[in-house]
């Protein structure tokens, strides 16, 4: 996982480059007539979004790219870093971007969400003898990637000594597994699926911090896009696409049920 979101890192400032050049957030009737997506993902957040190889995929990659088979569309995928993507879907540079953003209030300013495809929290992880409570990371040091909800909730954490943030969720990680920080918060399923395959750090899931509600985003007022988006995620549910997926990458049922 180390090296491959290495590759990713790497590539980011090609993507970026290309993704600067070209397209721009169009309504429905412009993709229709285009027959494809134009959309961001950032491909490290395993296993929602991430690179096999060369290969961007992902529970959340597939769900989208199930969802523009209904429509009757591709997706041609670029790679944005996260904390970049709000700004470049609010500058209209994309049609919409999925890369696991849980609803707030301050991202709702500037771009719509559409329905949720799935929901989630954050959680603590730490060593297994470790700083697992939100009490317990009093005095600690805490480890979240740039510009997420993580971040927002370690601020909210009485006494927390000091957050460390990080460009990528892996590096976040890394960080904790070196002992750099006494603990990270991420997602819930995100920790598991990570911990399952790092399983001699030492490391354990601890206290469930928040939760939330993850959706795709587009520019606001997209209306028939939105509503158009909805509709295929909405199908996908019912045919028992997403249902496959979510047990292939989780092992459960991750919708807002
Ligand atoms: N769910 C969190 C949030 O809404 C983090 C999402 C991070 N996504 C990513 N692709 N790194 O802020």
């Amino acid at each position: 996982m180390r090296l491959k979101s290495k590759l990713a890192t790497a590539l980011l400032p090609l993507a970026l480059l290309l993704a600067g050049t070209s397209a721009e957030a169009r309504d429905w009737a412009a993709i229709k007539a285009d027959g494809k997506f134009i959309a961001v993902t950032e491909g490290a957040f395993f296993p929602f979004n991430y690179f096999e190889g060369a290969k961007l995929t992902g529970f959340e990659v597939e769900v989208a790219e199930a969802v523009a088979k209904k429509l009757g569309l591709a997706i041609e995928w670029r790679v944005v870093p996260f904390d970049a993507q709000v700004a470049s879907i609010r500058q209209d540079r994309f049609d919409f971007a999925i890369a696991s953003h849980g609803y707030t209030e301050e991202r709702a300013k500037s771009v719509d969400f559409t329905n949720p495809h799935y929901c989630t929290g954050g959680q603590i992880a730490a060593p297994k003898d470790g700083a697992l409570t939100a009490a317990a990371l009093a005095g600690k040091t805490v480890a979240v990637q740039l510009a997420t909800s993580y971040a927002d909730s370690a601020k909210k954490i009485a006494g927390v000594k000091e957050i460390k943030t990080y460009k990528a969720d892996p590096e976040a990680f890394s960080a904790l597994k070196s002992k750099k920080v006494d603990a990270w918060i991420s997602d819930k399923w995100l920790i598991k699926a990570t911990l399952e395959k790092n399983a001699d750090a030492g490391i354990v899931a601890g206290e469930q911090v928040f939760v939330e509600r993850v959706s795709a985003i587009m520019r606001k007022n997209n209306k028939e896009l939105a509503e158009q988006w909805n509709r295929g995620l909405a199908e996908v549910m019912k045919d028992g696409t997403y249902a496959t997926l979510s047990q292939k990458y989780f092992k459960t049922d991750v919708s807002c049920h």
